[in-house]
């Protein structure tokens, strides 16, 4: 039988994929592609270490391999690496290890790089053909770019290093390995001869850039974003950063919108622009507009060059400034052409949907009030390589303004601002923008769910819902509301009930639930591969703006399809992913893992994520809904924005992912938007979501994040109640479910009327219909399918092993380990995962002792806890009387941490190994993240 799991299958996409998302920006005197058997010195100290992705939880996975640039480019043996130079670079980086930082988010975003000397570079100048330059960053959580060197600016030391290169070179290739774009004005200004965003790519990202350079893959990724001269020439620098609210007066004018409208001088390089080593002619060809179902056109692909490539064609749209005033460009289609030979054509036909072409008037300047419109006028479609260089497609001519889809007020700011917009001949003016009118908790109040009384155990499970036997509403009416609150809360971080070392578990988690039938859901991050904190290996994906840049939804689809088999392989049902937020900055900290400035690219490319996800019936949970466009005070900061804007832009990609790629799950932001935070925003949850998008899956909040009761109150992390009834279906996450351990205020909002049983019995059905479409559910069945069977061989014995975790809990002051559990056998493992219902600082005390060993043997035993080696305790042949060693643990904060004993050695009796607590740190903490 065919197999369907192939490891080098998977290889093969993920390193096309990260192939494609590298955009070329230059290339004179035909640098590129390298010519075979070439001289090569490779400069830049991030040829030491390749980032394959960001940091944070996007980063965390645990991987085989990672193929760095260097690497590939050395092992291909097709060309001569200048050793000299490398062995300098091994050299600085022996005096100048790499600073990972200490803790959470504390890796700085560059490395130390090495200064070049001008005889050094001279010497490698006349040893070696071609330069390449590495330049390298990472970015994450919690923290932002900046507007400085080492961030978003080149150090001294990397301009310098880099002049002397380019100086002394015929040609020099600069790299940049890093998520985000970054300030490029060093490029007119040190001139190196080609400059490739290579981003990160995953484990395989090395090899894709030795493809590109090799010229095996011609590039054919495009920018995801603009590059303007000066990070202040977006416009949404000037509401950046702050650590209380940011005011997006530039409102839909995000990107290109913004430039192409208002300011095209500052444009580096345009949304959509990438090289080829090839040439295209874009023609167009049959244009057509109906007045049901919106522009169809055609375009002619032609490879004009002498190379075999692909070519993104981007569509894009300017609609008549009416009333409401529109950006001059906004991408409404994209497709990509196969490989062409040179002299090969292609015709592409893509279609715009009217609603695609509308836009939200969210002032009733047009006489339609919350509703999408196209405006009447004349709407010119325009198709090319990049939003600057499109060329007129078509252009078509409404006589009347038409409502295109009726909504309802939702998510308006209260805060009252200004926004911009343009006048005659696209210059810069402001308007009020509208403020809210109506009040979404009387919306929440007139719109309350019913449900049936509840009835007690009637000896329903949950498969008689699937089977038709009974609804979901009887089924959910023999929950207690007990059990309805444990469910709406989520456990974690590595819940013993999931697979060892992953984010979050949902569902039935308690026994009484289980005993429902209700399987427990397991979901781990997210989004470039899966993170498992026990060790587990999985596959490392190309990052977000990568994936992003290769405008592929085919690619992007299959590419997905193998991480759907990977999920599945670890017995998890979602990725927490892909994360779709828009660049509204380049400075947000965590645009590597989000895709672009624009929503329909983000959109179309996420909903093909799912496309591919969802073929093994796993899914993604799209993130972060809506508006985290800073990490600064994520868990805090306003985001103020129009109506307008937040659905045209910020939510846009959102819906494409729900109406397109059938979405199932999503996660609510840390922070809030309009004053409401998102996890208990009813408008956002509720009105639009589910009412105007007709999502039928859940939603989960960030890993512990506030809520509040109505704009402008503040942030509580208690307040679950509030997301409960904006129909955030899962709190995540508490160390205990059944228990409350979180202590949120849903027992006594239910008491008092601020939450009624209906909303809990709602938000559970979404639970439950969720879980109805998971492996878990089948595999709490009993249920093995061959492909359970096949990818259940394909786990190595190490991560099995990884998997095989004996659990325990603690006591309130002391814990003994059954040691007869432990294998002390030469090289042996046993790990276990230990649950700590109170935040406790702890000791270790084992009592143990050398057997039938010579005196000069030395027998290591290693304690890891969670990735950490805590001790490694060593006796000798002669410790033959029992030895008492009393180790400080790590503080337990996490409700679930494991414990790894590892033995070098046999010859160690292990007589008793108590936890002992030292401290309950329960309350201090809890001061602490509130204080946060
Ligand atoms: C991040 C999420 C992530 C979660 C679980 C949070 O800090 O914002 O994106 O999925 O942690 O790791």
């Amino acid at each position: 039988m065919a197999k369907t799991w192939d490891i080098e299958k998977f290889k093969k996409t993920a390193r096309a994929a990260a192939a494609e998302g590298i955009v070329l920006l230059k290339n004179d005197k035909d640098a590129l592609p390298l010519k075979k058997g070439a001289g090569l010195a490779v400069f830049g100290r991030s040829q030491m270490n390749y980032y394959k992705s960001g940091t944070g939880s996007g980063g965390m996975v645990n991987v085989d391999y990672v193929v760095g640039i260097y690497e590939a480019l050395n092992d291909s043996k097709k060309y001569k690496i200048n050793s000299d130079v490398r062995k300098a670079y091994e050299q600085f980086v022996k005096e100048n290890p790499f600073d990972t930082g200490v803790g959470w988010a504390a890796e700085p975003w560059f490395q130390k790089e090495m200064p070049l000397n001008d005889d050094f570079v001279k010497e490698a100048a006349k040893q070696s053909d071609v330069a390449i330059f590495i330049i390298g960053r990472t970015a994450g959580e919690d923290q932002d770019n900046k507007n400085e060197q080492g961030s978003y600016l080149l150090t001294d030391v990397e301009k310098d290093a880099l002049s002397k290169v380019c100086k002394a070179f015929d040609k020099t290739i600069v790299l940049l390995n890093v998520g985000n774009i970054m300030d490029m004005k060093w490029v007119s200004e040190i001139g190196p001869e080609a400059v490739l965003y290579v981003w990160q790519g995953g484990q395989e990202g090395g090899n894709a850039v030795l493809d590109v350079l090799s010229g095996d893959v011609n590039p054919s990724g495009k920018l995801a974003d603009t590059i303007a001269l000066d990070i202040s020439d977006y416009p949404s620098t000037a509401n950046f950063g702050s650590d209380k609210r940011n005011f997006q007066t530039e409102d839909i004018y995000v990107g290109y919108r913004y430039f192409e409208t208002f300011d095209k001088e500052s444009v580096l390089y345009p949304f959509g622009f990438g090289l080829s080593y090839t040439t295209f002619d874009i023609a167009l060809g049959e244009f057509s507009y109906d007045s049901k179902d919106g522009v169809t056109l055609e375009v002619l692909v032609t490879n004009t060059g002498d190379k075999s490539g692909k070519e993104a064609v981007q569509i894009y749209l300017e609609a008549p400034q009416g009333m409401m005033g529109k950006p001059a460009r906004a991408l409404c289609g994209f497709a990509k052409t196969d490989v062409l030979k040179p002299g090969q054509m292609q015709c592409l036909e893509i279609s715009v949907p009217k609603y695609w072409m509308s836009s939200y008037d969210d002032s009733g300047v047009t006489g339609n009030k919350s509703s999408y419109v196209m405006e009447k006028g004349v709407y010119k479609v325009f198709a090319g390589s990049d939003v600057r260089s499109a060329q007129e497609a078509g252009e078509f001519e409404l006589k009347k303004t038409e409502a295109i889809c009726e909504c309802e007020e939702a998510c308006a700011p209260v805060k009252e601002f200004e926004r911009i917009k343009p006048e005659s001949g696209f210059a810069k003016t402001t308007e009020k923008v509208p403020v809210r009118s109506i009040d979404p908790n009387k919306k929440r109040k007139d719109r309350l769910p019913k449900a049936l009384p509840y009835t007690g155990d009637k000896g329903y499970k949950l498969k008689d819902v699937e089977s038709g036997k009974v609804s979901m509403e009887k089924f959910l009416a023999q929950l207690s509301d007990d059990d309805l609150m444990a469910m709406m809360r989520g456990e974690g971080m590595c819940s013993p009930k999931v697979t060892a070392g992953i984010a979050g578990a949902f569902g039935g988690l308690t026994g009484n639930l289980a005993e429902f039938g209700i399987p427990a859901g397991g979901c781990s991050d997210g989004p470039s591969g899966i993170r498992m904190d026990c060790g587990t290996h999985a596959f490392s994906l190309p990052n977000g703006t990568c994936l992003a840049c290769t405008f592929n939804e085919e690619l992007n689809e299959e590419l997905f399809r193998w991480e759907a088999l990977d999920l599945r392989k670890n017995r998890i049902d979602a990725l927490l992913g892909p994360g779709m937020n828009i660049h509204r900055n380049p400075l947000n900290g965590r645009n590597f893992e989000y895709f672009s400035e624009d929503p329909i690219l983000t959109g179309k490319l996420v909903a093909a994520q799912l496309r591919g996800l969802h073929k093994y019936d796993v899914t993604g949970v799209i993130k972060h809904f809506a508006g985290n466009t800073q990490e600064f005070k994520r868990h805090s900061v306003d985001n103020v924005v129009s109506e307008r804007a937040l659905r045209e832009i910020y939510l846009k990609g959102f819906e494409i992912a729900v109406r397109e790629g059938e979405a199932r799950a999503i996660m609510s932001t840390y922070g809030p938007v309009n004053g409401v935070w998102t996890s208990g925003n009813y408008d956002l949850l509720t009105t639009i979501l589910r009412g105007e998008w007709d999502f039928k899956g859940i939603v989960m909040t960030d890993w512990w994040a506030m809520a509040n009761d109505e704009a402008g109150a503040p942030g509580d992390y208690k307040n679950v109640a509030a997301q409960v009834r904006a129909q955030n279906d899962l709190n995540m996450v508490n160390g205990n479910a059944e228990e409350n351990s979180g202590g949120d205020n849903l027992p006594e909002a239910l008491k008092d009327g601020r939450l009624t049983r209906a909303e809990l019995v709602r938000n559970a059905a979404n639970i439950c219909e969720f879980l109805l479409k998971t492996p878990a559910y089948r595999h709490m069945l009993g249920e093995e399918s061959a492909l359970d069977k096949e990818l259940a061989k394909a786990v190595s014995e190490d991560d099995a092993k990884l998997q095989e975790l004996i659990k325990l809990t603690l006591n309130d002051d002391e814990t003994e380990i059954d040691t007869s559990l432990i294998d002390t056998s030469k090289n042996a493992t046993t790990s276990f995962v230990i649950t700590s219902k109170r935040k406790i600082t702890m000791d270790m005390e084992l009592v143990l002792r050398a057997v039938n060993q010579p005196d000069v043997a030395q027998l290591p035993m290693s304690i890891f806890q969670d990735k950490a080696l805590i001790k490694t305790v060593t006796l000798t042949g002669m410790d033959r009387e029992w030895q008492t060693i009393r180790i400080n643990m790590i503080p337990a904060i996490m409700s679930n941490f494991y414990l790894k004993f590892y033995f070098a050695q046999g010859g160690l009796e292990i007589k008793s190994i108590k936890i002992i607590k030292t401290e309950d740190i329960e309350d201090k903490f809890k001061r602490g993240l509130s204080e946060l």
